[in-house]
């Protein structure tokens, strides 16, 4: 039989496992959605024990499905969503809080505390993060300041923290004493709590959060072996490669080179771009690692996190019933023209990349007596692709080597009027690659170079396809005239807040 590897991508809305062969096609999927719960406004959690239990369930469903032996695959990478923050006892393995998701926002008043008189910006310098709700150490902080006993246990080092790829980890690598207790670059990176250059926690930023080392996981490469699967179907199969959701995407696409760039469209959107061996500082994009593989030196990475896109388009289907499925918006938007001058900033719950401001709240600007639902529609997809397109201006501003193509995945991917404004507005081709599901399939490729399938990130590149390529074909003047209409636009949500 020939060799397969697997992929574990722990999702915000689902978890899925992805079998591969060495060509790196899909051979089997297996997925399965878990609750979201919301226990106020603006809170977003995950059952911890929920997650474990779909995590096995979803592995068992591929397997069943597929002709593919446990034996056959030789090892299994993971990807998740990232800084999503679990705490739990180190002895019982019990999460003593629901896991806090990477979308809430209950640690505003922790994070502008943090940020004292220097405001967001304190431990940028550090972490390459500004002071947000977005990252895991403020989640953390909250879970020790607000569930009864906690923070005394974890003085006592009996608590573990862990973003979802240390959770699963451990509890997949784990006998009845718990599995090992890792993490990787990327999700490390992600965390606020890691200093991007000698990669291990810093003290200082420890110390301003409060937070006990000793509940910290080792951080490693995204690409060794950190352990086995103990007690499932896949017993004694190394678990073998991790990276963030985003950092596998842009593994998956081949993006090794300096300048290369991706972008994921899923219900936000996460464009990174390659900055090589250097971590490049941004005010405007985050500075994150974007993989490490063994004991090679680190590749840096500048990411434009957007909070609202696909999440616009699911809110023209849920809230206004404009359409009755996703894949509609495209041919309602292409019945008009263009949008009638109307814009739509998404910003339901702030703007992240590359304003960073929790008061903006979303507007629909321009309407006239003649916009109807089409121009509507169409703005909510333009809107994905300007804001794509200003991250790509502060991206090309720090790294000073604007690139020439984009690489795109994920949902939105098949929206081809939004894939042509995309390239238009950009002024670069966008180009979608023959295997989309590339977030599994960096996990995938990580873990198999660290056993030996793949010999390394050559083989990624030569089996990296291309499947449709769309290149910029609208008047440049016209995409700037409109450009400066949609940041007008912006500053209309900014501030709404008080
Ligand atoms: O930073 C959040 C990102 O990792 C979300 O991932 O695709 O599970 O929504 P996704």
């Amino acid at each position: 039989m020939p060799d397969y590897v697997g992929a574990i991508d722990q999702g915000t809305s689902s978890s899925r496992f992805i079998i591969f062969d060495t060509d790196g096609n899909i051979v089997q999927v297996g997925q399965r959605e878990h609750r979201q719960i919301h226990p106020r406004s603006g809170w977003v959690e995950h059952d911890p024990l929920e997650i474990t239990m779909r995590v096995r369930e979803v592995i068992g469903d591929a397997l069943a499905a597929s002709i593919v032996r446990p034996s056959d695959i030789k090892a299994i990478g993971i990807t998740n969503q990232r800084e999503t923050t679990v705490l739990w006892d180190r002895r019982t393995g019990r999460p003593v809080y629901n896991a806090i998701v990477w979308q809430d926002t209950r640690t505003s008043a922790i994070v502008a505390e943090l940020g004292g008189s220097e405001g967001p910006d304190r431990i940028r310098h550090i972490c390459g993060l500004p002071l947000s709700t977005y990252f895991s150490g403020p989640k953390a902080k909250w879970i020790l300041d607000n569930v009864d006993g906690v923070r005394a246990r974890a003085e006592a080092g009996d608590i573990l923290f862990g973003t979802m790829d240390t959770y699963t980890i451990w509890n997949l690598t784990g006998g009845p004493n718990g599995g090992v207790h890792v993490t990787d670059v990327t999700n490390a990176s992600r965390t606020m709590l890691m200093d991007l250059r000698t990669l291990d926690w810093s003290d200082e930023v420890l110390e301003l959060m409060g937070l006990p080392r000793a509940m910290l996981p080792e951080i490693r490469s995204s690409s060794e072996v950190y352990g086995n699967v103990h007690g499932t179907v896949l017993e004694g199969v190394p678990v073998s490669g991790v990276l963030g959701d985003q950092q596998a995407a842009l593994f998956g696409q081949a993006c090794f080179e300096p300048g290369t760039a991706k972008n994921t469209y899923g219900t936000g959107s996460f464009l990174l771009v390659n900055t090589g061996n250097e971590p490049v500082p941004s005010q405007k994009l985050l500075t994150t690692v974007g993989y490490k593989i063994g004991d090679q030196p680190a590749v840096y990475a500048l990411e434009g996190a957007i909070a609202v896109t696909g999440a616009g388009v699911q809110w023209l289907r849920d809230q206004l019933g404009i359409i009755r499925t996703a894949p509609d918006s495209e041919a309602l938007a292409a019945s008009v023209e263009d949008t009638g001058d109307v814009y739509f900033v998404p910003a339901f719950s702030g703007l992240f990349a590359p304003y960073w401001r929790d008061d903006a709240r979303g507007v629909i600007v321009g309407l006239t007596a003649f916009s109807n639902k089409a121009h509507i529609t169409r703005a909510v997809l333009e809107a994905t692709a300007w804001q794509s397109r200003e991250v790509v201006d502060a991206a090309n501003e720090a790294a000073e080597a604007p690139f020439k193509e984009l690489k795109v995945d994920g949902g939105m991917v098949n929206n081809e009027l939004l894939m042509q404004f995309q390239s238009d507005v950009l002024g670069v081709p966008t180009i979608r690659p023959k295997v989309s599901e590339t977030t599994a399939l960096g996990a995938a490729y990580a873990a198999g170079i660290a056993v030996g399938v793949w010999a390394g990130t050559d083989d990624v590149t030569r089996n990296w396809g291309e499947d449709k390529r769309w290149e910029p074909k609208m008047d440049s003047g016209d995409v700037e005239a409109r450009y400066a209409r949609w940041k007008e636009a912006v500053q209309r949500t900014l501030g709404w807040i008080r």
